[in-house]
């Protein structure tokens, strides 16, 4: 068992986050998580999805028991949390949401946030093993007021020291430290989790810090904690779960990725990694004629770029999910290359904590005194 500042702070049996994974559905994967110790994510972006990109809405709905009859995104939202309480009820497992709260996404966000206060206050179970959230994309500054006046346990996912920084002034509970390595969307002046990692412990070393990009076993859980952190959040490595709701094609893709298998391009809403495909790379292409600060670091505006540019990812998801593999695109980090099966999501999660215990009990033995 590894125990750690995060794992007590939530109530944990294992300091491993299932990465929210909007707009796309995790929440049946989130309940599997969550039952196997880890901290199963609702990815909530895709509830605000119904207006921009109402097809990708329909397949969030699908992986929920009676969305359709929810009446609105706010119900569906409760209905999820009911759902997974009730499958987490015989584990006692824990699980929270990914909220994005980027500018564009700030409304939703705060009704989000309000609805989940709602829905802590139905009963005790909820209050107690459904209150925690990781808000991304935005500044966390922007929302203490209405989540530090919450019960909620709150983390913040942050891609350099200056982004910890307004973390930790807007009170959050713990960081998550997103280094470059990800899957999808990531920061204009990348940094690598090597890096990241222990950069921010060492700056803020009363805080837990859990590392995420690039997290896929428990080498690299062991290396998180050796780097100083609390945890890792993993992405890439639970969308190749037999639990995951994603297209059968994408973790395949996954599996499939071998050496140098990823690459970053201007996304919908900034940069953003993907496995490297024809249609990948043609996004490259089209990234460094239109959108060049995905590669210089300098933040581009929704204004100076064309639509067709950033329909691309839509137009990439929606032939992913319809099984049209030459025109698919695949959000997706550079540990893909590591990742070689489909387990489901406990076996991943017992292997992980094991290999790590393994790997720090030995430690000492590889050091030549
Ligand atoms: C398909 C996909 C969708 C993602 N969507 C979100 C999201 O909606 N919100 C968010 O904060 N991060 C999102 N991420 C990033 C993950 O939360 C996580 O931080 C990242 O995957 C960690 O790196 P890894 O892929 O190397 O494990 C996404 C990642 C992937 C692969």
């Amino acid at each position: 068992m590894i125990k750690t500042r995060f794992t007590e702070l939530v109530g944990l049996k294992t300091p491993i986050i299932q990465a929210g994974m909007g707009p796309f559905s995790t929440n049946m994967m989130c309940g599997t998580v969550s039952q196997a110790g880890g901290l199963g994510l609702v990815s909530t972006s895709g509830l605000a999805s119904q207006l921009m990109a109402p097809e990708m809405f329909e397949i969030f709905m699908e992986s929920t028991p009676g969305a359709k009859e929810a009446g609105s995104p706010l119900e569906l939202y409760k209905l999820i949390y009911r759902n997974i309480l009730e499958q987490t009820k015989e584990s006692k497992g824990v699980f929270g949401s990914n909220i994005m709260v980027s500018e564009e996404l700030r409304g939703m966000a705060i009704k989000l946030v309000e609805t989940l206060v709602e829905i802590t206050d139905e009963n005790e179970e909820m209050a107690k093993r459904a209150n925690v959230i990781i808000t991304s994309a935005g500044d966390p500054v922007k929302m203490s007021e209405l989540v530090k006046g919450s019960p909620l346990i709150w983390g913040h996912v942050v891609p350099s020291i200056k982004h910890a920084t307004r973390a930790v002034k807007a009170g959050c509970d713990f960081i998550v430290a997103s280094g470059q390595e990800g899957g999808f969307h990531g920061p204009w002046e990348p940094i690598s989790s090597m890096i990241l990692l222990p950069a921010i412990c060492e700056e803020f070393p009363d805080v837990p810090v859990v590392g995420a990009g690039g997290y896929c076993d428990g080498k690299t859980l062991a290396a998180a904690l050796v780097l100083g952190g609390d945890g890792v959040q993993m992405g890439t490595r639970f969308l190749a779960t037999k639990d995951c709701e994603f297209a059968d094609l994408w973790k395949n893709k996954v599996v499939e990725t071998g050496d140098r298998g990823s690459l970053r391009a201007r996304g919908m809403v900034g940069p953003a990694r993907y496995l490297k495909t024809p249609v990948s790379q043609e996004m490259c292409q089209v990234t460094i004629e239109y959108a060049p600060g995905t590669y210089t670091g300098v933040p581009d505006t929704l204004k100076s770029i064309p639509a067709r540019v950033l329909m691309a990812e839509m137009k990439g998801f929606a032939a992913t999910f319809s099984g049209e593999e030459d025109k698919a695109l695949f959000a997706g980090g550079e540990c893909a290359q590591r990742i070689k099966d489909i387990p489901t999501a406990k076996e991943l999660i017992e292997r992980t904590v094991k290999e790590a215990e393994e790997i720090l009990g030995g430690i000492a033995g590889k050091v030549i005194s």
